[in-house]
This record gives C-alpha cells, structure tokens and sequence, in this order.
C-alpha cells in the first residue's frame, strides 16, 4: 500500500466522526482532500462545511457541498485534517500547505478536532518538520531575529502568501520538547499571526493510516 492509499483510506475512517444534521470544519492539504471526496457522497446529510482555506472552499464548492462563513455558524461538531507531525499526546506541527491559521481557528472552534494522517507523520519529538509560522510582511525581520533567538533557523518561503496577505517563515532545527511553551512563545513575539504548533488545542482523535489497517489515538 503507498502513502496515497494510506491517506484515502485514514480519510474514509474520518466519515464515520461526521455527525448527520451538523456543520463539518474542513482542512486543508492532501489528506483533507481525500476527506472532501468522501464528504461528498453523504453531503445531503450534512448542513454544510466550514473550510480553511481557500483551495478547500473551491474543492467542496467544486462538489456541490455548502460552505459557510464562520461567523455565521454557531457550533461544528468535528472539526477534520491533516498533519504534517503529530506526537503520541496528539500535539502536531501543521502549516505545510501554508493554511495554518484558519486551520487553528476552525479546530479552536470545533466540539471534536479529528486529525487524519498516514503513520509516516507520527514522531517522538515535533520539529524534524520545519515549523511554519504567519507573519505579518513588515514584521518579517524582526521574527525572524526573535526565532534564531529561541534557538531556531527560519527560512523564508519564497513566493508565497497566505489566504490572509501575509508571509511564512519555515523554522528549522526546532528540537520541540514542550510544544505548549514553544507554541505560546512563539505566539507572544510581536508580527507573529500564529505558528503551526497546534499543542494548546491538540487533536482529539488521530486517525493513523498504516499498513495493518487504521490505528485509532486518543
Ligand atoms: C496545511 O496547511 C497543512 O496544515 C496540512 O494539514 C498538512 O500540511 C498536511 O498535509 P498533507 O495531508 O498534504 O500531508
């Protein structure tokens, strides 16, 4: 079985998490891609999706599944997505495909946060995945200063901008022993909009593909 087969079948676990009648937060990458394929076959009973990035709201909308604005939705009951690492307490690095910030709104909103990855994304300790972190662009190199004094190396990424205008740093050789204190940390230096350290609100459930069959986290 490779990777692909791993995440589409983690991804068909996730639907049994979906509760009919509901509103369903929606990630953003591969994996959640999958997600959104299979929402698609039951989308008649949900009452819509609340997504975390723009290329998530075009692929549901390309389905024909509702998508709402957050502001207009009171509760979601799950919140689904994937991960670039996840620890075995379900603290996990996220921001890979750059949608960090939504993501973390959308799983601070939801009743259940559901994270779905195939078991290469399981590590004993967060950071061998460079952290991203949102920045605001006139801020870029004053983080940037702050971060190499937290012990970390940044790394611009070229060429891209967030959903929300601004830039990612990429922070490498981020040996991340306690990722509630790093993610605050980071949080507190001046420009920051979020980093990719989802540990304050971990998953609640990770759904593992692997090569046995899908193993369940809590
Ligand atoms: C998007 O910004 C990320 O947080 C993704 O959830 C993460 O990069 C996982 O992506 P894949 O499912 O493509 O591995």
């Amino acid at each position: 079985m490779n990777q692909d087969e791993l995440k589409k079948n983690v991804a068909i676990a996730a639907i049994d998490y979906v509760e009919t009648g509901t509103i369903i937060g929606v990630g953003t990458g591969s994996t959640a891609n999958y997600f959104i394929d299979e929402l698609a076959k039951i989308k008649s009973k949900i009452d819509g999706t609340v997504a975390s990035s723009v290329a998530t709201a075009e692929r549901l909308k390309g389905h024909g599944i509702r998508v709402l604005e957050l502001n207009v939705v009171d509760d979601i009951s799950v919140y689904v997505d994937g991960a670039d690492e996840s620890n075995k307490y379900l603290h996990l690095i996220k921001g890979g495909g750059g949608a960090l910030t939504r993501e973390k709104i959308i799983a601070a909103a939801s009743d259940k946060f559901v994270c779905i990855a195939d078991e290469s994304k399981l590590v004993d300790i967060l950071g061998e995945f460079p952290l991203p972190v949102e920045v605001i662009p006139m801020a870029r190199s004053y983080v940037a200063r702050e971060l190499v004094k937290l012990g970390g190396q940044p790394v611009y990424r070229e060429g891209f901008t967030t959903d929300n205008g601004n830039i990612i740093l990429d922070v490498k050789n981020m040996q991340i022993m306690d990722p509630v204190e790093v993610e605050q940390k980071i949080n507190n230096i001046v420009g920051v909009v979020t980093n990719g350290l989802f540990a304050a609100r971990p998953a609640d459930v990770l759904l593992l593909g692997t090569k046995e069959g899908i193993k369940t986290l809590t």
